[in-house]
């Protein structure tokens, strides 16, 4: 069934799990996450970014709203990263339940003034709101220089934001990245400064960028002849850990993308004559609900819907 966001992250929150919002383009990627969902009796989250929504275009959004309608778990339909109130007025008005408005590159007055607009119209009609405040990127430990410090997000500035703004849920740079490239080794995540938000925010916050680009992954796709420099991702203890102090929504797109196209290219390479791209994508949506399911069970939102 579709819900709103909030439907789904005021109870992770309150009850100290995570759920996942999995970034979707294409058909296999929506079967994948909804069996993956179902299967593991979790709750999940559709996240359509404007480059999927470029993409896959009405084809797209039609399937997500129809096969998230059907679903047997709590399905949200979320625009992730929207870059505009226009944007994210679209996103509602073709039945999205929820968008993200992210004006975080721009000064905080902006950010405020704009992400209280969207949150105007977007709650008149029923749809849950996601913000951001902070400049994703990595950190490294013990040196949290004052640069470092002015992008990661502030947790006072994040109560402020919250109560001027009205925002359902916040994004957090807590050291974090997008891509397959988080850092060298074991990025370093701010766990103080996620704790320190979560005192001051009661709302459910957000990690972006945290794919965990698992090795064996890694090397899968590489041996299938891919070409990856020093992949490294969000270990699965500062998940566990971020989500005890109060991250409820837990953004993954890299680690579907790697298993699906690892999975590709083990098939391709394997079979030089092979021309049905359901012989190609089959596999590589098998793949991914893998990924996803495993997922579900860290996050600790499987058995939740
Ligand atoms: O945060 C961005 C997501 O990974 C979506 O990426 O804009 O390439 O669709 P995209
Ligand atoms: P990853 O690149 O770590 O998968 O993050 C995705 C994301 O934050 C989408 O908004
Ligand atoms: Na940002
Ligand atoms: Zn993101």
């Amino acid at each position: 069934m579709l819900v709103t966001g909030m439907e789904i992250l005021s109870k992770a929150r309150k009850e100290g799990y995570g759920v996942g919002a999995f970034n979707v383009n294409n058909m296999e990627f929506v079967q994948a996450v909804l069996e993956a969902a179902e299967e593991a009796r979790s709750p999940v989250l559709l996240a359509l970014s404007e480059g999927a929504m470029k993409y896959g275009g009405k084809a797209l959004t039609t399937l997500v709203k129809e096969m998230g309608r059907d679903a047997r778990v709590p399905v949200c339909i979320h625009l992730d990263h929207g870059s505009s109130y226009e944007s994210c007025l679209k996103a509602i008005q073709m039945g999205f339940t929820s968008v993200m408005i992210d004006k975080s590159h721009e000064d905080t007055e902006t950010n405020i003034r704009e992400t209280k607009r969207v949150v105007e119209a977007a709650h008149a009609l029923g749809v849950s709101v996601e913000a951001e405040i902070g400049r994703l990127g990595g950190v490294e430990e013990h040196v949290v220089v004052s640069a470092e410090d002015a992008f990661l997000t502030n947790p006072e500035e994040a109560r402020m934001f919250m109560e001027a703004t009205g925002a359902d849920y916040l994004a957090v740079a807590i050291g974090t990245s997008h891509g397959a490239y988080k850092g060298k080794g074991r990025p370093f995540i701010d766990h103080e400064r996620i704790r320190a938000i979560a005192a001051a925010v009661p709302n459910p916050l957000v990690m972006h960028g945290a794919s965990s680009v698992p090795q064996q992954l890694v090397e899968r796709f590489r041996s299938a002849g891919g070409e990856i420099g020093e992949a490294a991702g969000i270990h699965p203890e500062d998940i566990q850990k971020g989500i005890k102090a109060g991250i409820a929504k837990i953004n993954t797109d890299t680690d579907l993308r790697l298993g699906f196209v690892a999975v590709m290219r083990e098939v391709l390479g394997g079979s030089a004559k092979e021309f049905d791209p359901r012989k190609i994508l089959g596999p590589a949506r098998e793949e991914m609900k893998k990924i996803v399911k495993a997922r579900m069970e860290l996050f600790g939102s499987a058995g939740k819907a």
